[in-house]
């Protein structure tokens, strides 16, 4: 990446840093210069602290890191992810065998296709009730246990598409190896009308396979009729005893953040059936399209991950908040928690070297309004700077429609609150006492991005979770590092692991630091 190109930023935010948002929105066409639409997809990015050459700057910086170089070598099939030296093609998963997806010389369709048809059924054969469980009951139940991508995007998408349940069986998720969890969720249910989905890509990880132990016991005699694995590890499917037939695969090519277009999206499958699963997969494809094609000042994914390019490394921020405007996608922030932190929280580059810069940053955030009433204080008066993305529909997702106009208008008013805010003038204007002015002035000239799309259906849901994901590979292109590996997961993988015997008393831990000999002795005491 030429040093001239972020020189050339800097000289930018050097320029720009001292003015406020009031004196850049002088420009009556702001918003026409700095939003961008993709059919009823809205993206408004003009409350940013950017001006057209800042812009101008960032999309070179885009073309310097040679992101439509990586991103055709993505679509192609090419091993991008090489500390791993995988494919990454997610994205084949929402395509059609015209897209000409393509894994080893041949057409990816040839594997995903089968398996698509098969949990789809599978899905629809369960809703319908023909697929029945132990003693020919109708299925009440699905338990989808897994944990990371495995879970997060399951239980994402179930939540957010819930109106769309119809008929269909009750959706459940256990992650935590904390057995509370599966207690919990198991409370109440019925295991001789309860499905579970053993969800794992690797068909290794503790937490899963320990809870998919756990719910084999408390499945008992129904075990044979009411499990199912998701996986790309076949052997350890059938070891763990789960019949071919009720196997649905996946490829190593598909990331585990990634999968909840394949078979992992079998638990969204059983909850909104196979014709709504779809026109999911086609939101995300109407993504994956826009992204190859659009040019790069008009392109979304890009101009998202720009943005976040310049909150990151020009302005410093270290986190963002995302915040839906929207109940069902209380998920959506933890989501893209591991959709991000885990692709691009790395400090090494492809190569094997240091970072010269920050990549990315920490991803938090709750549904608005609740929002509002918790930790708004900080982001509208305290000393850091945090931006803000804001996701809402324009639609009512319920019944209760002039309840909408409520969170629009909340909505709408935290991002004009946050880029304009309130000088002391205008609280003194109010008639406030002078020593309370201070205290309400609101510096303003925070910034925030707005995505607003018209409602939360299948395909706007996986419109938005491909732009994400798009926007995560234009970063991580930038910042040089492989978005596709998670090495920082294992170290304390591993630990736990040998640490197992120790918090057991089967093997002493003499030769721990004293930090942690010291609470292993406390957990003695206490137990
Ligand atoms: O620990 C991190 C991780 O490897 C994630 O990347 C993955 O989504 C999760 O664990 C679950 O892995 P699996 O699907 O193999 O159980």
């Amino acid at each position: 990446m030429p040093q001239k190109i972020w020189n050339s930023l800097q000289s930018h935010w050097d320029r720009l840093q001292p003015l406020h948002l009031r004196t850049l929105f002088e420009d009556q066409n702001r918003f026409a210069a700095f939003s961008r639409t993709l059919d009823d997809l809205t993206i408004d990015f003009s409350k940013e602290r950017i001006d057209g050459d800042a812009l101008g700057a960032l999309l070179d910086l885009a073309r310097g890191a040679d992101v439509e170089g990586r991103r055709a070598a993505m679509f192609a099939g090419e091993r991008i992810n090489s500390t791993e030296d995988r494919e990454v093609l997610h994205v084949a998963l929402r395509g059609t065998r015209e897209d000409g997806f393509q894994v080893d010389g041949a057409p990816t369709s040839d594997l995903i296709d089968p398996v698509l048809e098969a949990f789809l059924s599978f899905a629809d054969g369960v809703r319908s009730g023909q697929i029945k469980a132990h003693n020919s009951q109708t299925f009440t139940d699905v338990i989808n246990i897994g944990i990371g991508g495995s879970d997060l995007g399951p239980v994402m998408v179930a939540r957010a598409l819930s109106p769309y349940r119809g008929t269909g069986p009750r959706v459940h998720f256990v992650s935590n190896v904390d057995g509370a969890h599966l207690a919990d969720v198991t409370s109440g249910l019925n295991p001789e009308t309860t499905l579970v989905l053993i969800a794992s890509k690797t068909f290794t990880t503790q937490e899963t396979m320990t809870n998919a132990a756990a719910a084999k016991r408390w499945l008992g005699e129904n075990a044979g009729s009411n499990m199912a694995a998701l996986s790309t590890n076949l052997e350890a499917t059938e070891a763990f005893g789960i019949p071919e037939a009720r196997v649905f695969g996946f490829w190593d090519w598909v990331g585990g953040r990634y999968s909840v277009w394949s078979a992992i999206g079998l638990s969204v499958a059983l909850s909104i059936g196979s014709e709504h699963f779809r026109a999911f997969l086609n939101g995300a494809r109407s993504m994956d399209q826009h992204f190859q094609t659009a040019p790069l000042e008009d392109n979304l994914p890009v101009l998202l991950a720009l943005i976040g390019i310049w909150r990151r490394n020009l302005m410093g921020c270290a986190t963002v908040a995302m915040i839906p405007y929207d109940q069902r996608l209380e998920r959506l922030p933890a989501y893209v928690q591991q959709l991000d932190m885990e692709s691009n929280g790395k400090s090494v580059s492809l190569g094997g070297d240091g970072l010269e810069r920050s990549s990315g940053p920490v991803i938090w955030g709750e549904p608005g309004t609740n929002a509002q009433h918790s930790f708004f204080q900080l982001i509208h008066q305290g000393t850091d700077i945090i931006p803000v993305d804001f996701i809402v529909s324009a639609q009512s997702g319920s019944q209760y429609k002039d309840q909408h106009e409520l969170l629009l208008a909340n909505c709408l008013a935290q991002s004009e609150a946050l880029a304009f805010g309130k000088t002391a003038k205008e609280v003194e204007d109010e008639g406030v006492a002078s020593a309370l002015i201070p205290h309400k002035v609101f510096p303003g000239n925070r910034p925030s991005t707005t995505i607003l799309h018209k409602s939360l259906d299948p395909f706007a849901l996986g419109r938005l979770i491909a732009l994400f994901e798009h926007k995560v590979f234009v970063q991580g292109t930038i910042w040089g590092v492989n978005s596709y590996d998670q090495w920082g997961v294992e170290l304390g993988k591993a630990l736990a692991q040998a640490l197992v015997p120790i918090v057991r008393q089967e093997a002493s831990g003499e030769d721990k630091d004293a930090s942690t000999r010291g609470l292993l002795d406390a957990i003695k005491g206490l137990s």
